[in-house]
């Protein structure tokens, strides 16, 4: 049961009519091998700026490993071999002469686990600026700004501004998965990256995100895995279908999930539903 080639969509999303949009990450056969395990096989896909698009597909079949080879954390496990093209913003990510620090800059990650780290709130918010600032020194004042754009933009400035100097890893599982959003903000990325980011959520949690996700996505590019199809219709504007290491289908989500391309497609939702 494998897809013989990888399919893209080539109308605009139902959110832009009339307009065609610029394309943010291009993927041209791209595999990818752990070892000699190849859990990526032949990948073209070409993903939009300004809409959410999901990853789904069964447990294994290659969704964290596509997502976290647009900004290369694959690479960190030391045995991964990889062929073809990824071009994000119009550079192949995979040219030897592509600097991984500022390519993380501008694809930032948000895990499925919130991974503040055991610093203050404060400086959880600006510890990437403060590594990512080479020469030039960052005033307080620039400092405070940021902090509080970023907390404001998650919705979380009312709950911690009175607090900014206490651990982030005492806030709530919600709040600090707000707060891994927030500290990327203040570096300006242009692709936000999530990895089932609200598998740790209750359904407030999970609610609120999703509106938070869905308020961001018209100035990034956004890619988000889930294994929740209720999260993929209700939160993603494209959907793409992976099953064992390849895209089956690549489709505006109304149109995945209620008039799909592929038969694989129809059977992985119907199985879910039926
Ligand atoms: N670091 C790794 N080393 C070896 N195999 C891995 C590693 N990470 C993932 N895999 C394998 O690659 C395949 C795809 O995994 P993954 O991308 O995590 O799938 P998904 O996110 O869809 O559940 C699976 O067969 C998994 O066991
Ligand atoms: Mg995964």
């Amino acid at each position: 049961m494998t897809a013989s080639s990888s399919r893209s969509i080539e109308n605009p999303s139902p959110n832009s009519p009339g307009k065609v949009p610029e394309l943010s990450i291009r993927v041209q056969n791209f595999s990818l091998w752990y070892g000699t395990f190849q859990a990526l096989h032949n990948i073209s896909v070409r993903i939009k700026p300004g809409i959410i698009t999901s990853l789904i597909g069964p447990s294994g079949c290659g969704k964290t490993t596509l997502l976290r080879s647009f900004n290369r954390i694959n690479e960190r496990y030391g045995n991964v071999k990889t062929t073809g093209d990824i071009t994000i913003l119009g550079k192949n990510i995979l040219d030897e002469d592509v600097s991984v620090a500022s390519l993380r800059r501008n694809v930032g990650m948000v895990f499925q686990r919130p991974n503040p780290l055991p610093i203050s709130i404060y400086e959880n918010v600006v510890f990437g600026l403060r590594t990512h600032a080479e020469k030039h020194e960052i005033t307080r004042t620039e400092l405070d700004s940021q902090v509080e754009a970023a907390l404001r933009e998650v919705e979380l400035w009312d709950a911690t501004k009175d607090k900014l100097k206490s651990k982030a890893t005492e806030l709530t599982l919600e709040q600090q998965q707000k707060l891994c959003i927030a500290r990327l903000l203040p570096l300006k990325p242009r692709v936000i990256l999530m990895d089932e980011p609200c598998s740790a959520l209750d359904a407030d949690g999970i609610e609120r995100i999703e509106e938070l996700i869905t308020g961001l996505k018209e100035r990034f590019t956004i890619v988000m895995v889930t294994h929740n199809m209720g999260q993929a219709k209700r939160a993603s504007d494209e959907c793409i279908y992976m099953y064992l290491g390849e895209i089956i289908e690549h489709s505006p989500t109304a149109d995945l999930f209620f008039n799909p391309k592929e038969e694989q497609t129809a059977m992985y939702i119907e199985g879910r539903y039926g």
